[in-house]
């Protein structure tokens, strides 16, 4: 869907998920994080970049396990912590995936994803067309309950902090592993809000498109 398209439908409250495509399991364990290995470090920020042309191709199990393992997984098990910080160690950034068959919520202690609908919410997660072909748009969601110990003016702050330090893992993450991906903040909130069925506590920060990069035709 084109981006007027949905700023229209966005104006009149119309912009809404599409039914999913295929069964959408309950949960989705994923294989182990491959912790070894992929480009040097500063290989992956010499290559790191922002692209918007994706193969509709979903990705591999293990690509998937890796992704969100350097988006938001445990590192250190023993005390929960993990590939991103956080300010107080408050862990208030929950990581959705929208996929074809549903929306998902990571689960990181279990290394899991966790159906959130059953339907598929990608095109609203951003008003610009890619992100409704694309096999995968990550959303970084805020839970401010769990940052109560912050001062309320600082609360968005400190999470869109955390949240952009989980982006740009996911950014080299995609260099090292030959992805396209873009961080994206132009999303109709209220819409993606709405079709997430989020609680008041929670707010829509960021969202990141991810696949492999299209063909040349
Ligand atoms: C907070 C933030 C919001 C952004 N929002 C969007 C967006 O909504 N759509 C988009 O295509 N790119 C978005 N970008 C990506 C920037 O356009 C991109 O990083 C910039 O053009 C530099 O390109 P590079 O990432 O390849 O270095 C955003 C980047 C940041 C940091």
């Amino acid at each position: 869907m084109n981006t007027l398209t949905k700023m229209a439908l966005g104006m009149i409250g119309q912009l809404k998920p599409q039914p999913a495509q295929g069964d959408a399991a309950r949960t989705l364990t994923l294989p182990p994080p491959q912790t070894e290995g992929g480009l040097p470090l500063m290989q992956a920020l010499h290559q790191r970049q922002s692209q918007r042309e994706f193969d509709a191709a979903p990705l591999e199990p293990q690509t998937l396990s890796n992704l969100m393992w350097a988006a938001a997984g445990i590192n250190r098990p023993l005390l929960e912590g993990r590939t991103a910080p956080s300010a107080m160690n408050s862990q208030e950034i929950d990581v959705y995936v929208a996929l074809p068959e549903g929306l998902y919520r990571y689960d990181p202690s279990a290394h899991a994803l966790r159906l959130v609908s059953a339907t598929d919410v990608r095109r609203v997660t951003g008003y610009q067309d890619f992100v409704d072909r694309a096999p995968l748009d990550l959303i970084f969601v805020a839970d401010h309950a769990r940052i109560k110990a912050v001062p309320v003016a600082q609360r968005e702050s400190y999470a869109s902090a955390a949240a952009g330090a989980m982006a740009q893992n996911v950014y080299l993450f995609c260099a090292s592993a030959g992805l396209a991906t873009v961080i994206r903040a132009w999303i109709d909130r209220q819409a993606l809000s709405q079709a997430m069925g989020l609680e008041a506590d929670q707010q829509i920060l960021l969202a990141q498109t991810v696949g492999r990069p299209e063909k040349p035709a």
